[in-house]
């Protein structure tokens, strides 16, 4: 944790990235209603191979892209820093009986326990940033190290596209309407109360489920950048 504290900064009133390490360490299944809610694009899951031996899903978190990675590799190795998050994964894996198809391991993008050449995929979802705490050059080493040659590395819903590109990173982006997609309208109203303030009156006042992605001030869950390692 203490890689994420900004000596200048101990407040997570103002400080976001310590406001959201501290929701996966103190209030995981809170921070599992919003992943659920926020489905990534069904056309970035049908983009990434099938048929592989080796999958590495680096900032795995509750698993959002996890239980998806599941059917296309013969092994899938999950790895997280925050205990909690970890916890949550393995209580969903085991719940849907894939318990023992997915390593879940401890480990950061810049340090990652595993060899050179590992994995046919190292992907990313919602966790990698340019930033050295949650990646920058030195952990997209890291994953271009664990990638097998021909292998690819892919960063899904990237937040800079400028430093991917610089880094030899090809863009996929997929089209239409997204919503965030809630179980119940109340769900829906809690879930913006605490994560979309902005627009937590609309989405109470219209009784909306489905929230659409145009009313909140985010990019929508629908591309990745991605690299194929030369052989
Ligand atoms: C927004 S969550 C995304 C989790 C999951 N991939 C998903 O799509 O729901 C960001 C994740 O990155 C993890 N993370 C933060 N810093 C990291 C680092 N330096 N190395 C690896 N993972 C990190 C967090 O613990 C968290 O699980």
């Amino acid at each position: 944790m203490s890689r994420f504290l900004d000596p200048g900064s101990r407040d997570p009133q103002e400080d976001l990235v310590l406001a959201w390490e501290l929701l996966y360490r103190i209030e995981p299944e809170l921070y599992d209603r919003l992943a659920r809610a926020e489905r990534i694009h069904p056309g970035v899951v049908a983009w990434l191979p099938v048929g592989l031996g080796q999958i590495v899903e680096v900032g795995a978190g509750t698993g959002r892209l996890t239980l998806e990675l599941i059917g296309r590799a013969r092994r899938v190795v999950a790895v997280e820093p925050a205990l909690q998050l970890r916890r949550v994964l393995q209580a969903k894996l085991a719940a849907a009986g894939h318990a023992g198809r997915v390593r879940v391991i401890h480990g950061f993008f810049d340090q990652l326990p595993l060899p050179d050449d590992f994995a046919d995929l190292v992907v990313a979802c919602s966790a990698f940033t340019p930033s050295p705490e949650h990646g920058g050059d030195a952990g997209l080493a890291e994953m271009e190290r664990v990638c097998k040659p021909g292998g690819r590395v892919a960063i899904i819903w990237p937040n800079n596209l400028e430093w991917l590109a610089a880094r030899g990173y090809g863009y996929v982006s997929f089209p239409g309407p997204m919503f965030v997609e809630c179980g119940s309208v109340s769900e829906a109203a809690d879930l913006a109360e605490i994560f979309y303030p902005q627009a937590a009156q609309e989405v109470r006042t219209r009784g909306w489920r489905r929230i659409p992605f145009e009313v909140l001030d985010i990019n929508p869950p629908r591309d990745l950048a991605f690299k194929v390692l030369a052989v």
